[in-house]
């Protein structure tokens, strides 16, 4: 199948990417290369006769058909956003921009080219998305594809906007889609202003390790190639129009996860005092979400799929994985924002 991926010079893209190429399929990878990206996650495919780059924007629409025009892909998986909650609370437009009219954009395009083609039925247009689109829960439930929508940042509600447009496409015109919402994701090549990369490489530099608040908030973790895999998967077997919730059966509240990390560390770096001595609580991210977990049971019961790394294995080999590759992420330490407190609000 030849896959026109969005975003795949991202953290999730990329894993997407690499397995897509594993899998031999062929893969478009449209990015922007915006402050998030790096092409050096993906070395491993760079010269593959299957994998091409296309650096485009997705708020660009005569690039899209470009792109679309000269590739004609049958399958679209859509990643590309603007990802971190902070950075919407500073400047909530450009995520209006790329999550809201890039996608609009997006599919305008898919659906010019997929009439174009003569409508084939296996074309498909995967929308990726998150559970934050649910809002946030009390001490139980889980979300699940029927949790009515509740986004109550300006990223979960642009995400929850492409969400809607995504259906309205499909109800509307006919294009083929399906949809995921997943839960927190980490691993290898994750960007370092995501909370387990800041926990590891401040650890590494003896530096306060912030927590948001009392570190209360609770998250459901997803190893990023696992999730790389639903994903495909989804593309592949998912049934037309359906979405699909997917997670890690991971939930631990966030100060446990920096303490696993820090007893991870002080195992394979220790230094003079355990690591976590540098926690230092700092004021909370305005309307922080408390809880998300999420009820992964459909795309289990219906495709068979589930995560396969637990929590505990998934942060030791994403502990050893920063550790053996400072070459990809020191470079990253000097781009805009990197390092300074974001999404304090006014
Ligand atoms: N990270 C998570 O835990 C998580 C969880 C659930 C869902 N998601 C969703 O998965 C997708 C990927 O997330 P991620 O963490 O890999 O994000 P990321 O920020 O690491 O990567 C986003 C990629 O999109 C590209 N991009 C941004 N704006 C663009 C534009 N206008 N045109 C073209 N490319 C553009 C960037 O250059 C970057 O390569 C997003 O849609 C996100 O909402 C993420």
């Amino acid at each position: 199948m030849k896959i026109l991926v969005t975003g795949g010079a991202g953290f999730i893209g990329s894993a997407v990417v690499r397995q897509a190429v594993a899998e031999r399929h062929e893969v478009v990878n449209l990015d922007a290369l915006t402050y998030a990206a790096n092409l050096e996650s993906l070395a491993v495919v760079a010269v593959s006769p299957l994998y091409t780059f296309e650096k485009a924007d997705i708020r660009d629409r005569p690039a899209l058909d470009r792109i679309f025009a000269t590739h004609r892909p049958d399958a679209v998986m859509h990643l590309a956003a603007e990802s971190h909650v902070d950075r919407s609370i500073d400047g909530p437009g450009l995520f209006i921009e790329t999550n809201v009219t890039g996608t609009f954009n997006l599919l305008e395009a898919a659906r010019a080219h997929w009439q174009d083609v003569g409508r084939p039925e296996g074309f498909r247009f995967h929308h990726i998305s998150t559970d934050e689109v649910y809002g946030s829960l009390g001490p139980t439930g889980k979300f699940t594809e029927d949790t009515p929508y509740d986004p109550r940042s300006p990223y979960s509600a642009s995400k929850a906007a492409s969400d809607h447009l995504v259906r309205a496409w499909a109800e509307t015109y006919g294009l083929p889609v399906v949809l995921s919402n997943c839960s927190n994701n980490y691993g290898p090549f994750h960007f370092p202003e995501k909370l387990i990369p800041v926990v590891i490489l401040n650890a590494l530099h003896s530096q306060p390790i912030p927590v948001y608040g009392a570190g209360r908030n609770v998250r459901d973790w997803l190893y990023v190639e696992d999730h790389a895999d639903a994903l495909l998967t989804v593309l592949q077997d998912g049934a037309l129009g359906r979405s699909y919730n997917i997670g890690g059966n991971n939930e631990r509240a966030n100060i446990d996860l920096v303490r696993d990390l820090c007893a991870i560390l002080d195992r394979l770096r220790p230094d003079a005092a355990p690591h976590g001595d540098l926690i230092t609580f700092v004021a909370d991210r305005p309307g922080h979400d408390l809880r998300y977990a999420i009820d992964a049971s459909r795309i289990r019961d219906e495709l068979g799929w589930q995560p396969s790394v637990t929590l505990q294995e998934g942060l030791e080999r994403t502990v050893r994985w920063y550790l053996e590759n400072e070459d990809w992420w020191r470079p990253l330490l000097s781009r805009d924002g990197v390092g300074t407190r974001l999404g304090i609000g006014s």
